[in-house]
């Protein structure tokens, strides 16, 4: 799958920060179920790598790993069955490397120089980090008018309360945030959070 087809998969992708031993297959059941089928397991954790492991083979789920920042976590994340790789900024070594294992790609730009760069790469699908902190939607809107078939994913500072503005401008396919799972929700919880994000238009 490209990035742009990972990313009009669904509305919005979790991001999702797992502490603990849990039964993480469980977890992307449930989003699966719930109809947010995209997941980005960020490398913030310890446990991050076997929580992709086991994920990934939940029918359905379309597991990536975030907060990449180097080639070291690169391998690491493509051999525990990462399918798209998220990184907070935009490296040329970096993303060399990933175009090179053949992975989809979502770096993450705040500035027309990012775009620029990332452009130069051969990348043209971005996440637009950190989104409220850049200057939001407003932001955004500026940025799309010199670059108009670039299409993002803006995550930071997204809620349930200003997903929907974010996900009605046109250079936006999908939003992502932290919103939809925290350590010790319920299966419940997450599910009827992951089910009005699902019904979310993009
Ligand atoms: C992150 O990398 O932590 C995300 O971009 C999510 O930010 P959020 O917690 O504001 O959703």
């Amino acid at each position: 799958m490209t990035m742009d087809d990972i990313m009009r998969a669904a509305p919005v992708i979790p991001v999702l920060v797992l502490e603990g031993d849990e039964d993480w297959a469980k977890l992307a059941e449930t989003f699966v179920g719930a109809g947010l089928t995209v997941l980005e397991v960020t490398l913030r954790t310890p446990g991050a790598l076997d929580a992709i492991r086991q994920m990934s083979k939940v029918p359905g789920a379309i597991v990536g790993a975030g907060t990449i920042v180097n080639e070291r976590q690169l391998g690491e994340a493509v051999d525990a069955g990462a399918r798209f790789i998220v990184s907070p900024g935009l490296t040329e070594p970096l993303a060399r490397a990933v175009t090179r294992s053949g992975v989809a790609y979502l770096p993450g730009v705040a500035t027309a120089g990012d775009i620029m760069r990332g452009l130069d790469l051969g990348l043209d699908r971005f996440k637009f980090f950190p989104a409220e902190a850049s200057g939001g939607i407003a932001a955004l809107r500026s940025l799309s008018g010199p670059f108009g078939g670039i299409r993002f994913c803006p995550t930071g500072g997204i809620r349930p309360d200003n997903a929907a503005d974010w996900l009605a401008l046109d250079s936006v396919l999908c939003v992502g945030g932290t919103w939809l799972y925290r350590r010790g929700d319920s299966m419940d919880a997450v599910a009827e959070r992951a089910r009005t994000a699902a019904a979310l238009r993009n």
